[in-house]
């Protein structure tokens, strides 16, 4: 394929795949299947990598992420990003109307519309195309988060229709719904790291990361509410919104024209339930006026527009009696207690715990045993217990106190600095945390031995057979064939018992035996070091390549990686510094199982760059350093850590260390910018 038929090709995949995303992330009505989709973009995403210079900052492809940003810059807003005067009644909501007319002096028609319980966002199009994105920060000035926008796929990079001013800027929040917010957690909890309180955190926690490809994978969605840039053409702010809908913007279907207080008042009460069945958080809703004309005769206060208001639900409110208080111990050994609780319908739901976080929070509330509680469903999704019923309490009721030990293993519990929960320590020897290393060692991200699961796990430790990862890969036919486990029925409580048929045992067999093929990097994630998420195992193997090569390095090589900061290095390092982890992986190995990264050698698209050695330093626009060293390896150069006269090129991104730039000009190193080797590498 010549440069021209690959443009031409680029063009029209562009085109169909901006229009499928369309399709399938705003108007919910995909038109092909998800295999079909993902052979488009394979194709696109396989021929800018050949014909980089038909890779533009609005293809599709940055949907899938990829750009670093190392630190985000500051900007400063065109519009002052406002927020809006809060209203918690309906009499409030007649005054806003009453001031309003006072003013105005004739009829005003209003727009309800939900408000989105996420991060504000602030889009700015030139020419039809994203040009940046910038939170709200303080309001004068917020960061530039426009890499990690770009991954959201509902945002388009390159806009539709016509009739959009040249320059703009539209507003709207970041959402996490509450699918890709209960996923997320499950893999953070998972991965030994703190969930997310709620998908608002969540959200803004996101749009924060370095790297633009996990934000692509936390799902995140955004509507648009607000233009603050004037256009012609358009009288109400109702039009505005259809104008951008048909630009490609994600409106809210429940923008709504009122003319009475009562049509705003159903709206309000309507949505003040129905907001249960909505598949992200909202946290009330805004009354605008619709007429942009008596908007801007309206003003704005020095804090919020006088033409608009949000009405806020009260976060819904039960009271319940405390049964007890458990302690459950996780995977990684963090101690949660949980209050039990007497059944009671909270937001559509009947709840019957209530997490209790940690010992500061427990103590904080002083909840003892037999308390009247009130219980709490807001953003969060896990209800709390904010307060106690002191009037109620019986005279004697004693404080609860928080357990020294552990208990399931009776473990001293410990608490490091800096942390919140307390911890059991024994690792190795603590039931939970071990059934809960081997859960998540055959996880389908991990090891994926779908033969074996929770229940199966449970039984192979309650009958003595596995006590850590290594004896799975001992179990043999005889060891399992038979092994039982009895429980009580749910609808007749009568004993009943399961038990190992000849089927499970060798499937079970042939489960474990296929995941010695399983590659050095989801080896790594399974182990279950704390920190070491899937991305970061992924980064670890392929800087290190193999398990010998990553124990034995020091913190300073550690922190070399991308991505790998104090907290991850630390772990690393008390990790290997166990001897028992060390005769885990000797184990591990000898069963069979991958600990060095096969090395697919990457396919070679020229010999522009063969004979010539490259330090890479600093941060790059349109790769991550994994990918540019792979570039270049991939046109024939040599990748090298440290300047000598030897090397061919410094090339530099931005932020690029002071130290590097001088050992090569003393050394008489020419230093490429990442324009340079662009260009090098496509001429
Ligand atoms: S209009 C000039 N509409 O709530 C103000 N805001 O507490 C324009 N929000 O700053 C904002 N949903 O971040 C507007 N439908 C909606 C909204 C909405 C959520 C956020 C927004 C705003 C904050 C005010």
């Amino acid at each position: 394929m010549d440069a021209q038929q690959a443009q031409q090709r680029i063009n029209e995949l562009s085109e169909e795949i901006r229009r499928h995303n369309h399709n399938y992330y705003v108007l919910s009505k995909p038109a092909i299947s998800d295999y079909q989709f993902d052979m488009l973009l394979e194709e696109l995403i396989r021929l800018e990598k050949d014909f980089l210079e038909f890779s533009f900052p609005d293809s599709p492809t940055r949907h899938v992420g990829g750009g670093i940003t190392k630190e985000f810059k500051q900007v400063q807003h065109k519009y002052l990003m406002l927020s809006l005067g809060n209203t918690y009644s309906e009499e409030e909501i007649r005054d806003f109307e009453a001031r309003i007319h006072k003013i105005i002096g004739e009829d005003v028609e209003y727009v309800c519309e939900l408000k989105f319980d996420g991060v504000a966002i602030g889009l700015t199009y030139r020419e039809g195309r994203l040009v940046q994105a910038v939170t709200r920060g303080d309001g004068i000035q917020g960061d530039d988060v426009t890499t990690n926008i770009k991954t959201i796929r509902s945002i388009p990079l390159k806009l539709q229709g016509s009739g959009y001013p040249a320059e703009f800027e539209i507003r709207g929040e970041i959402i996490m719904p509450h699918a890709s917010f209960e996923k997320m957690n499950e893999r953070r909890i998972e991965d030994g790291d703190e969930p997310f309180a709620n998908p608002r955190n969540a959200a803004s926690g996101s749009l924060k990361m370095q790297d633009s490809s996990e934000v692509a994978k936390r799902k995140l969605d955004g509507f648009f509410y607000y233009i603050p840039t004037e256009f012609p053409g358009v009288k109400t702010h109702y039009e505005c919104m259809q104008a951008a809908k048909s630009w490609g913007f994600k409106i809210s279907e429940y923008v709504v024209r009122c003319k009475t207080s009562e049509e705003i008042f159903d709206y309000l009460n309507t949505w003040d339930t129905a907001r249960n069945e909505l598949p992200f958080d909202i946290d009330g809703v805004v009354i605008k006026v619709n007429n942009l004309k008596q908007q801007e005769a309206l003003g704005f206060t020095a804090k919020s527009p006088r033409w608009a208001i949000s009405y806020k639900f009260k976060a819904e409110q039960v009271s319940s009696v405390l049964l007890s208080v458990a302690f459950q111990v996780g995977r990684t050994g963090a101690v949660t207690p949980v209050a039990n609780l007497q059944p009671v319908q909270l937001a559509g739901t009947v709840v019957k715990r209530a997490s209790l976080h940690n010992a500061d929070v427990m103590a904080s509330l002083d909840i003892r045993i037999g308390d009247t509680v009130f219980v709490e469903k807001g953003g969060e999704i896990i209800p709390k217990i904010i307060g106690v019923d002191l009037e109620q309490r019986k005279a004697d009721s004693e404080p609860l106190s928080f357990i020294n030990t552990c208990p399931e293993c009776g473990a001293a519990l410990i608490k490091q600095e800096g942390e919140s929960a307390w911890r059991c320590p024994n690792e190795a020897g603590c039931p939970p945390q071990i059934k809960g290393k081997l859960e998540h060692f055959i996880s389908r991200k991990a090891m994926n031995i779908d033969s074996l699961g929770e229940g199966k796990i449970e039984m192979l430790y309650d009958n003595g057979l596995v006590h850590n990862l290594a004896d799975l890969y001992d179990l043999t036919f005889e060891k399992m064939i038979g092994i039982e486990k009895t429980y009580y029925g749910a609808e007749d409580n009568k004993e009943k018992k399961i038990s190992f048929r000849e089927k499970t045992v060798s499937n079970i067999l042939n489960g474990l035996d296929v995941s010695k093929n399983v590659s050095f990097d989801r080896v790594l994630y399974g182990i279950g070091i704390r920190f070491v998420g899937e991305t970061v195992a992924k980064k670890l193997a392929s800087h290190f390549g193999s398990i010998a090569n990553l124990s034995s390095a020091d913190y300073s090589a550690l922190v070399e990686v991308e991505e790998i900061g104090d907290k991850i290095a630390q772990s690393i390092l008390s990790w290997f510094s166990l001897p028992g982890n060390l005769e885990l992986v000797e184990r591990l190995k000898a069963a069979g199982l991958q600990f060095t990264l096969e090395e697919s050698p990457g396919a070679r698209v020229s010999v522009k760059l063969e004979g010539l050695t490259f330090v890479v330093s600093g941060v790059f626009q349109n790769f991550s350093r994994d990918d540019i060293k792979k570039t270049i390896e991939a046109h024939g150069g040599k990748n090298v850590s440290s300047v000598s006269a030897k090397t061919s090129y410094l090339l530099a991104g931005e932020k690029m260390g002071p130290e590097k730039r001088k050992k090569a000009e003393k050394v008489g190193v020419a230093i490429l910018s990442e324009s340079d080797f662009l260009e090098m590498i496509q001429t």
